[in-house]
């Protein structure tokens, strides 16, 4: 597979875009100051394969247009990050994705299916903006009835029930009423109730918003084990330090790209050294 990396000189800093396929080691010389150095084009993986593809994905409100024109692509095992300031159109799109809102034009695709599709719904996991928990039921019957939607069997929920208790460190309040436990708690139980069904695709919609740094350290050590398992993981944020550690990110405006790239690529692109800056140089507005 083709590709072109942009590269930066180490002595005089000039930039240039080096084609090469994948598996190629490349020896390339700096046209400005002669220095020789290596680009390396990673071997295919499975990160090379598409499993989203949205095409020309538009979605209207009435007359007001919230995702305009997207075109993008995710690879199995990503950690694709859509930044955007409020109102760019993060969760509209991932409410697309889901199939909890119609396309108004365009198209997107799962795992090669056209949604909205029923039968998509046992291979995503979504993780809602606002944590949608039944308050006066127990953790276990928060589980349950998520194990209920996803069609799994009763002992394919007690032995993914357990291990999921065990992941989000909530073994011990199974049986809690969700109304006690605290708020990082339950961001921990949404997050279970989204992964119960081991989903090869799961869309998290501002996970971390009001979560203290030692919780959001944690949350991010658990995305990043389930892209290493080889789950495909979307996920929307305004934190630009979060941004950092996805493996490429998709900046919105006015519900369209324009960016897109590993947050080393951006920033090396834009010669800045921070992902806000280059969202700025970009043509973004302030996150906040
Ligand atoms: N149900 C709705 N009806 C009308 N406008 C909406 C609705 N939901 C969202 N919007 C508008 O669409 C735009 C994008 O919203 P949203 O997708 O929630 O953005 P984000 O998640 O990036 O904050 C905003 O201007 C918002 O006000
Ligand atoms: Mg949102």
């Amino acid at each position: 597979m083709m590709a072109e990396k942009r590269v930066q000189c180490p002595q005089c800093k000039n930039i240039q875009a080096i084609p090469g396929a994948s598996g190629e080691v490349i020896v390339v010389t700096c046209p400005v100051c002669g220095f020789q150095g290596k680009v390396v084009f990673p071997p295919l993986d499975q990160k090379t394969i598409p499993v989203i593809q949205l095409k020309q994905l538009t979605k209207a409100y009435g007359r007001f247009t919230a995702v305009d024109h997207l075109n993008l692509t995710v690879y199995k095992g990503e950690t694709y990050g859509l930044l955007g300031p409020n109102g760019s159109g993060k969760t509209t799109t991932i409410k697309v994705l889901c199939g909890l809102l119609s396309p108004t034009a365009g198209q997107a695709m799962i795992l090669g299916q056209r949604v909205p599709c029923k039968t998509l719904m046992q291979k995503i996991g979504y993780m809602p903006q606002e944590t949608a928990l039944y308050l006066d039921n127990t953790v276990h019957e928060n589980l349950a009835f998520f194990a209920g939607i996803y069609s799994m069997t009763h002992d394919q929920f007690l032995s993914q029930e357990q291990t999921m208790l065990r992941f989000v460190d909530l073994e011990r309040w199974r049986d809690a009423l969700v109304s006690t436990l605290s708020g990082g708690m339950r961001h921990r139980l949404s997050l279970a109730c989204a992964l119960l069904h081991e989903p090869d695709v799961v869309f998290l919609d501002e996970p971390t918003v009001g979560v203290d740094p030692e919780l959001r350290a944690t949350f991010w050590g658990f995305f990043h084990a389930l892209s290493a398992k080889g789950c495909t993981v979307v996920i929307t944020t305004h934190y630009m330090d979060e941004a950092d550690r996805c493996g490429r990110v998709g900046l919105l405006r006015n519900g369209r790209l324009i960016a897109e790239g590993s947050p080393q690529d951006l920033k090396l692109q834009t010669g800045t050294t921070s992902l806000e800056d280059a969202f700025m140089r970009l043509g973004g507005r302030k996150m906040v």
